[in-house]
Order: C-alpha cells, then structure tokens, then sequence
C-alpha cells in the first residue's frame, strides 16, 4: 500500500511517499525562509507558503516515487496539534486529493509521526518503549505500550525544550531556527566559564521547566554587555556552551528517570532537538551505562518532514482507520492520549 503524506503543522512542508511493502519510497522538504526576518514563525505567512509550495512538492515527490500520473493508495496529512491556517491548507489539499483520487485518507497526529519515525530506520525499537519528545512545541515524557497506546507520564510546565534554544538563539543574536545555531557557537565555548542551573532535577518526577534558566541565561547576558550593549563572541559560545549541557543533563535525567519509574528497557527520541549532537552523546552514554537501549530517527527525520506523516498514515490506513467523506477539520490542540490503538 502506497501512502502519500502531507505535513503542514508550522513552517516546514513535508511530503513523502511511504510504501508498507517497500518503506520510503521518496521525500521532498522546503523549508520555509520567510520567517528568517521576524526571528520566529508568523502563522499567517506560513499558511500562504503551505499553499504556494505544497501542490508542486507533491508532483515532484509523487515523480521521484516512480508514481507520477498514477494515484497512491491513500492520502495520509498531518491533522494536528500545530497552527490552524498552516494546518487547514495540507489538511484541505490531502482531503481533496483522496476525494478526487477515490482514496481513503487520515488525519495524523503530529507528535505520532514524530514518536513513530525510529521505525522508518532499518534498527527500529521493538514495543514498548519510553519516548523523549523534544521539539519546537512540545516536551514531553510519553510510555508507549503499543502503536496508538500512549500515556505522557512527563511534561513541561513553562517552555518547551526547542523553545528554549530558540529563545536563547535570539538573546545571543544567532538567527532562527536557534537549536541548530545555539549548537553551533557552543561548540567553542569554554566549559569551564559558566555553568547554568539544570532546572527542577533536585525534585521528584518527570515534569519540565525551562523559563527559570530562561531568565538566567538573560541575567548572565545582560552582566556581560559591554559599553555599547555588545556580548563578545567567545562569551556568546560560553553561554551557548553552558545553555546546552544544562537542557541536555536535564532531558538526560528525567528521561532515565522515566525508564526505571516505567520499568521499559528502551527510550526512543524524537522531535527536533532529538537532532542535537550533544544530547545524543550523552544519552548513547547514559543508556549503555545503566542497560538501556536508545533509539533515533536519522537527523533530517528529528525535524518536521513529510517521511514521518505519510509512515503514521500508513499504520494506520493499513489497520482501516481512516475516513472516505470529503470533509475535514483540523485539531490546533490535541492530545497524544486521545488517539486510538491501532
Ligand atoms: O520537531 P520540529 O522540527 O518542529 C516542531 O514540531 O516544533 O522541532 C523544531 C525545534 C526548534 O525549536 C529547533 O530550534 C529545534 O527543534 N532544533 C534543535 C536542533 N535542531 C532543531 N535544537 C537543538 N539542537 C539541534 N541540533
Ligand atoms: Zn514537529
């Protein structure tokens, strides 16, 4: 069964068809550059870029899958959570595609197809597991008995992990999408110039904060400005440097935490920030310390793509969860805990 997937959940648009025979049989991403100005995503122009790059993405993926002028076997778009106008436009163009096409079609859940994206790898984990995810919008602990049984059992209270390194990524002046350049400026950073608290690790849980080393990340900034309200290059990497360990040693520690409290054996971490190398240095290290196995999706499937949306959809159009009629809606807020097995 041949599964067109559409993601259109913030700024990226994502499409891929994933096969349930053969796995992924092509993806295409365009990552949205309008956005790079305001330092964030505008919900607005994200929608009208869905809609100017989506239908021209899904002629060249359905092309490089060896499919073109042929239909798939079903349409598979991201329902929610995410913004509702970028939603609305994969949401509508997946709905009538299916339609036009005579095939069924399913609304996925964007964390689900982040959940689900180890198992695109050729090692994917076995159920159940524990996963971490870690993206622009969400941090949460999640125990997963089977495909569909989901139970978050750790969430953030305040900012999501992504979040935090966006923030911080603007506070030091280093562009947007901010994980990706905070990594990079700490690359250079002395280790042994600051060292930021690892917020709420001294309590019991799995629950996460990151606004109060948000605000020490300001203070510190702010008591290195200079005269003309400049922060020198090497104390930029510092404070990269010393931003990083503390979210790092956090997730590192409530997702061990979450492991032996779940008493699963695996972890499994996705979203975007599951693309940072040094939170994979240091989980690959915990976990073979302490007799777990740790699973990832490959980088370029840790950020928003298509690959993850059309897999989901695959799972679960093959198990006959999907709809024939031609309406739709999308679901902006909507809880991993809501979905059905499958
Ligand atoms: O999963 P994703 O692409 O979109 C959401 O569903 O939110 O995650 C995007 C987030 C952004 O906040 C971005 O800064 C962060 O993931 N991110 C990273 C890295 N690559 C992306 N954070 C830390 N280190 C990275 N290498
Ligand atoms: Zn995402």
């Amino acid at each position: 069964m041949k599964i067109l997937g559409i993601e259109s959940s913030c700024d990226d648009t994502g499409v891929a068809v994933y096969d349930t025979v053969n796995g992924l049989l092509a993806h295409r991403l365009a990552s949205q550059a309008v956005h790079e100005a305001f330092g964030g995503v505008v919900p607005e122009l994200a929608a009208r870029d869905h809609i100017r790059l989506m239908l021209p993405l899904v002629r060249t993926v359905l092309e490089a899958a060896g499919m073109a002028g042929t239909a798939p076997d079903g349409v598979a778009y991201t329902r929610g959570p995410g913004l509702a106008g970028a939603l609305l436009v994969g949401a509508s163009l997946g709905r009538s595609l299916a339609f036009a096409w005579n095939v069924p079609a399913c609304g996925v859940h964007h964390m689900e197809g982040h959940l689900l994206a180890p198992l695109l790898e050729s090692d994917a984990p076995a159920f159940p597991f524990v996963a971490l995810l870690v993206s622009g919008g969400h941090t949460q602990l999640v125990d997963v008995a089977a495909p569909g049984r989901y139970r978050i059992i750790g969430t953030t209270v305040d900012d999501a992990a992504g979040e935090a390194f966006d923030k911080t990524a603007k506070l030091l002046g280093l562009g947007y999408p901010g994980g990706p350049a905070v990594a990079r400026a700490a690359e250079s950073g002395d280790p042994g110039r600051f060292r930021f608290p690892r917020p709420m690790v001294d309590r019991p849980g799995t629950t996460f904060s990151f606004s109060g080393l948000k605000t020490h990340t300001l203070t510190t900034v702010d008591a290195h400005r200079d005269e003309r309200g400049d922060v020198d290059a090497q104390t930029v990497a510092d404070i990269a440097h010393a931003f990083q360990e503390a979210v790092v040693d956090t997730l590192r520690i409530k997702a061990l935490r979450a492991l032996r409290e779940s008493g699963r054996a695996r972890l499994v971490v996705a979203g975007g920030v599951g693309a940072n190398r040094r939170l994979r240095e240091r989980l690959d290290a915990e976990c073979a310390e302490n007799g777990f196995e740790v699973f990832y999706p490959r980088l370029e499937f840790c950020t928003d793509n298509g690959a993850m949306i059309a897999h989901a959809g695959a799972l679960r159009i093959a198990a006959g969860q999907h709809v024939t009629d031609g309406g739709f809606e999308v679901r902006p807020r909507w809880s991993l805990e809501e979905l059905s097995p499958i």
